[in-house]
């Protein structure tokens, strides 16, 4: 198992500059390899929390946000 090597998180600029006055909230990924069956071929994809596409991050500007993500995958990956 390999271990997340870059993680991105785009934010916006406000959020570097301003204090924080909106809600926190915090996310768990847990990114996992699936394998899917269609037209008799099988392919190996990415998964988040066992979902494909993964979970949406609803917030509002002025929110402060934490992704923790656990890579379980073969291999390393970008979150953007
Ligand atoms: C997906 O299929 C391949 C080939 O059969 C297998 O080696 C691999 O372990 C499978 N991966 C998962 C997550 O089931």
């Amino acid at each position: 198992m390999s271990t997340v090597t870059l993680i991105f998180l785009f934010l916006t600029v406000e959020l570097f500059f301003s204090p924080v006055q909106g809600e926190v909230h915090y996310y768990d990924f847990v990114v996992t390899e699936r394998n899917f069956t269609r037209l008799c071929e099988t392919k190996s994809m990415l998964v988040v929390n066992d979902a494909f596409p993964g979970p949406e991050i609803r917030v509002h500007k002025g929110d402060l946000v934490y992704v923790n993500v656990q890579n379980k995958a073969d291999y390393s990956l970008t979150l953007h």
